[in-house]
């Protein structure tokens, strides 16, 4: 090969892999990413939830695990609320646009009780990690009732 075709490939190969990591998602993507993220969220919750209802039992290590996991989920929800993203179908109200600045410190708000529960799950006894998972699913409860469509 001579200089000139390696020097077309490695253009090909620069701008394919620039678009792929420049380019905007599009709005319906972003819109299922959010989703799957905010479905993973409810999937870890349910079983912290039913252990703290009494519906299983208590069992400290599946907690800390499932905490963790939410630990590490909720800083990627706010990543699916691209400007773009703002007309396409989906079940965030418009009021979460109009007011994101509240919109994406509940998020953070997320992030900081969530992180808080991880830490909690690794010394605290079983009263602390309640009240601090219930604390956890309030801010979840309350951004659903300001922002998400009710169905
Ligand atoms: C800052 C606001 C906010 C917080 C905090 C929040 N959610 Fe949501 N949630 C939303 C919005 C908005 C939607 C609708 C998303 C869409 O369709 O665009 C949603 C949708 C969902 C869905 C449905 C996803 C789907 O498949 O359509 C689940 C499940 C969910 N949230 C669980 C949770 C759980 C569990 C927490 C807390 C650990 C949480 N959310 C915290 C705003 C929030």
């Amino acid at each position: 090969m001579n200089n000139r075709i390696l020097w077309t490939l490695f253009l090909v190969v620069l701008m394919s892999v620039t678009q792929y990591v420049y380019s905007e998602p599009k709005p319906d993507d972003a819109v299922h990413y959010r989703q799957g993220i905010l479905m993973a969220l409810g999937w870890n919750v349910g079983p912290m939830g039913a252990m703290v209802k009494g519906k299983v039992p208590y069992d400290a290590e599946r907690f800390r695990f499932l905490a963790k996991r939410l630990e590490l989920l909720a800083p990627m929800v706010r990543e699916g609320f691209i400007e773009s993203s703002r007309s396409a179908e989906s079940d965030t109200r418009p009021e979460a646009w109009e007011n994101l600045e509240d919109f994406n410190q509940r998020f953070y708000e997320l992030e900081k009780v969530s992180s808080d529960l991880a830490a909690i799950t690794i010394n605290g006894d079983q009263e602390a990690v309640v009240k601090q998972f219930i604390a956890t699913v309030n801010v979840c409860k309350d951004c659903h009732d300001n922002y998400r469509v009710k169905r």
